[in-house]
């Protein structure tokens, strides 16, 4: 299998047993908090019976192949079984030479996929038809919304999914249409935010995009796009579920029927088969056998995803308040936070504490040892901890992190909240107060009750999947009506 390959015929050929079933196209941004989500519901279309190609940049191919979960360079594009199903890989140039750094600024990555994407997604569109392995459907996930506007020009039907809450998506929309009354530029000192279906939302409790003063425009206006053409599509789906967020969905759904299908984590049987298709951008560290070895519900996990980066002195914050909690603790501080830990701290904390750079993040979660976990509540992160009951110490940065955190907090009612600026007194405060008998009690029922009804939602027949079920069933009609 040649990667990018041009022939029809080849095509064919790598497609093997894959050939004659219906078949879905997914692209994804380059980033691992949208990667992850889409890849997973691949997995769930592949296993009741769809052929899915999922495709993204090839920086995405080379950080996937160096980051050793699995995938070889050589059999990304072919078919591998997954259920009743089979998923494949498919890369296409930035636009960008490899190694070039300037793809991290997000201001010069998204502008560069919007030139070369679109050409490139109707070229591997056109090759499937010519190899008779025509796409039913395009999937895009966001950040890179003229996917969709390429399958409309394609005549071909298109969903999105959206990798962030329910609310967060209302929020967006209400915004984008002029509902409902917002800060803005002219009138910034709206202090408090109501929209239907959602608690109601204070200034500083906004995706921080919105807010008149944020830094991120750009984002801001990437992530509206998407609302701009969401009429275009066929099927939105969300990474949520229906018992999480039922007043949110509810109200949405005469303007956007969104389609809750999550929450999307690895399926069980996936996260421990060394055959398992994943689509990690960075190396995970080995931590199975220091966890085996800690007291049950002992260890305090700390991660803030993949792109937040704290200061110096959050850091130095952090760590001191991690030392001070006496208790054990696994800290994923990536490469590009490391020389942010305070002198002397390592040594300090000794073998009670390990830092690495990733983590298996659902095997930690999931793993007896852990007690609470301490959230810069990226959604993929309050998802995977919802589904494996673990309370949460939030300290969101940007985004939807920010209402993420009033949720888990406010709403789900799993964790409490860290102030910013991070002191080591605080910190050491919210460890007691998720992770004691007496205080954390009430927070470690409402996480267990969160994790059964996580569990039943994507179990076979729960809500989400009854949901992806009918998707599948509906694409299947749709292909043998069309043969
Ligand atoms: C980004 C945004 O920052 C976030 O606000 C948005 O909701 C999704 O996109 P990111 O910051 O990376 O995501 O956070 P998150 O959504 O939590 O996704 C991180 C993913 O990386 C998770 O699936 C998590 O399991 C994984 N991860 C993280 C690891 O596998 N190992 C780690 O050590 C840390």
């Amino acid at each position: 299998m040649t990667i990018g390959m041009e022939g029809g015929e080849e095509l064919s050929m790598e497609l093997g047993n894959a050939h004659g079933i219906p078949h879905v196209l997914m692209v994804s941004f380059a980033g691992q908090g949208h990667l992850n989500p889409l890849l997973r519901l691949a997995k769930r279309i592949a296993a009741k019976g769809l052929l899915v190609t999922l495709c993204s940049t090839h920086d995405i191919r080379h950080r996937m192949v160096n980051s050793d979960s699995g995938a070889a360079a050589s059999d990304l594009g072919a078919p591998k079984p997954v259920g009743r199903g089979f998923i494949r890989f498919e890369f296409f140039s930035d636009g960008l030479p490899v190694d070039d750094a300037r793809r991290k600024d997000l201001d010069v990555l998204m502008p560069a996929v919007r030139v070369t994407g679109p050409r490139a997604v109707a070229g591997i569109i056109r090759r499937h038809a010519e190899a008779g392995r025509p796409v039913s459907c395009v999937i895009n996930n966001p950040f890179v919304p003229w996917a969709l506007d390429v399958a409309a020009e394609m005549g071909i039907p298109g969903g999105v999914l959206w990798v962030q809450s329910a609310a967060v998506f209302a929020t967006y929309y209400y915004y984008h249409r002029g509902l409902g009354k917002f800060p803005t530029e002219e009138n910034p000192d709206v202090a408090v935010v109501r929209l239907p279906g959602l608690p109601q939302l204070k200034k500083e409790e906004l995706p921080t995009f919105l807010l008149p003063t944020s830094e991120y425009k750009p984002l801001r206006e990437v992530i509206l796009e998407q609302f701009r053409n969401i009429n275009k599509a066929a099927w939105v789906f969300a990474n949520t579920f229906h018992e999480l967020e039922r007043e949110a969905i509810e109200a949405i759904s005469d303007r956007v029927p969104i389609i809750p299908v999550g929450p999307l984590v690895e399926p069980p049987e996936e996260k421990s088969s060394p055959a398992g298709i994943r689509g990690d951008l960075f190396k995970a560290e080995d931590c199975m056998e220091w966890l085996d070895a800690q007291e049950p519900h002992s260890v305090v996990y700390v991660s803030v995803g993949s792109i937040v980066v704290l200061s110096k002195e959050e850091m130095e914050e952090m760590a001191w308040g991690l030392c001070d909690s006496h208790r054990p603790f696994l800290w994923v501080v990536r490469r590009d936070m490391r020389s942010l830990l305070p002198e002397g701290f390592l040594d300090a904390v000794g073998d009670r504490g390990q830092v690495i750079e990733w983590s298996p993040q659902e095997e930690v979660l999931a793993h007896p040892a852990v007690a609470c976990f301490v959230t810069h509540c990226g959604w993929n992160s309050t998802l995977e901890a919802l589904t494996a009951g673990v309370p949460m110490i939030t300290y969101p940065q940007f985004g939807d992190q920010v209402p993420d955190s009033k949720f888990l907090v406010e709403v789900f009612g799993v964790g409490v909240r860290l102030a910013a600026p991070a002191t080591r007194e605080e910190m050491k405060r919210c460890v007691e107060a998720v992770s004691t008998k007496q205080r954390g009690e009430e927070i470690r029922k409402r996480a267990a009750e969160w994790k059964k009804a996580a569990t039943e939602a994507v179990a076979e027949d729960g809500s989400s999947d009854r949901h992806i079920q009918a998707f599948v069933d509906e694409i299947t009609n749709k292909r043998s009506l069309s043969i």
